[in-house]
């Protein structure tokens, strides 16, 4: 993941105006502690099948950590979480005002598209691309999630309800990635079942942030807790128990689920997930 950082840094959106703080703004965010989970989860499988393909796929897992990172920009944002601290930094809003943070989400969700256009890939493959990322990040995906998220506080939802609230605002951009990666190296045939085990990973990813919101301090986190009072989390929705033992059975669910993977695919992402199936329990 150092190369992909390094990457990142020189992809970093650089200063071409005399705003004085609209570039530095969007250089915070990315450079802030992200833990590159989506990145990790596709270049982990473009490795398994092909690894002299790995750097060529940066561009597009940068372009999904500039999507995933505008998503926290806006989540963070007062008319939605009214979050202080991102990344263990100020955030946007709070550093400079609303109207920038608004903006610098804006100019994150398209350059994820022009870096993505860069990738040195066929056009075919780039419109599957452009495709997975746009309709697992936006309209019926993420910004769905988000807009149940928002609208339904203060109202409490069932438990069906809630899962595809954390499987539309979290789930299918993380299954995203999985699938991408599985397009860059022309394995279609298993991008679906990959793209279902990354739902059952992206739903673990939410219910397990609901939980460290209540375990974690904001310094820890890096991130402003004990937000959710409000929220249909897992947490607040279940109880702590209940939300660590839906935890619990969906880990196990998919480490049985990775054993049907072939030899390859199990070597490359096992270290990436074996780091975060069990962090509830941290
Ligand atoms: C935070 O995502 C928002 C959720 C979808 C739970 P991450 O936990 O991946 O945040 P970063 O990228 O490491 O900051
Ligand atoms: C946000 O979920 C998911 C996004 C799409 C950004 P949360 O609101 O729980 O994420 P955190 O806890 O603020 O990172
Ligand atoms: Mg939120
Ligand atoms: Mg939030
Ligand atoms: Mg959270």
């Amino acid at each position: 993941m150092e190369q992909f950082e390094s990457f990142l840094l020189s992809h970093l959106p650089v200063s071409t105006s005399f705003h004085p703080h609209y570039e530095v703004s969007l250089r915070q965010m990315l450079t802030g502690g992200g833990k590159r989970f989506r990145p990790a989860l596709l270049l982990d499988v473009v490795r398994a099948y092909n690894p002299l393909m790995v750097e060529s796929a940066y561009h597009v897992a940068l372009a999904i950590e500039l999507l995933h990172t505008y998503s926290l920009i806006h989540d963070d944002l007062p008319s939605m979480d009214n979050a202080d601290l991102r990344r263990g930094v100020i955030t946007l809003h709070k550093m400079y005002d609303e109207m920038s943070a608004i903006l610098a989400g804006d100019a994150l969700n398209t350059y994820a598209f022009e870096v993505l256009s860069y990738a040195p890939f066929s056009a075919t493959v780039l419109v599957k691309l452009i495709r997975e990322l746009s309709r697992n990040g936006g309209l019926n995906g993420m910004v769905l999630g988000q807009a149940i998220d928002c609208h339904f506080e203060n109202q409490r939802l069932e438990l069906e309800q809630v899962k595809m609230l954390h499987i539309h605002k979290t789930g299918m951009l993380i299954a995203a990635s999985l699938k991408m990666g599985a397009i860059i190296v022309g394995r279609d045939d298993i991008a679906d079942s990959l793209y279902d085990f990354g739902i059952d990973l992206g739903l673990l990813f939410q219910i397990q942030d609901d939980i460290l919101d209540v375990t974690q301090d904001s310094v820890s986190a890096g991130k402003t807790t004990h937000n959710d009072e409000a929220k249909n989390s897992f947490v607040t929705l279940l109880g702590f128990e209940e939300a660590m033992n839906e935890a619990n059975a969906l880990a196990q669910k998919l480490l049985h689920h990775m054993k049907s993977f072939d030899e390859n695919l199990y070597r490359e992402l096992s270290p990436t997930l074996t780091k975060y199936i069990n962090r509830h329990k941290e």
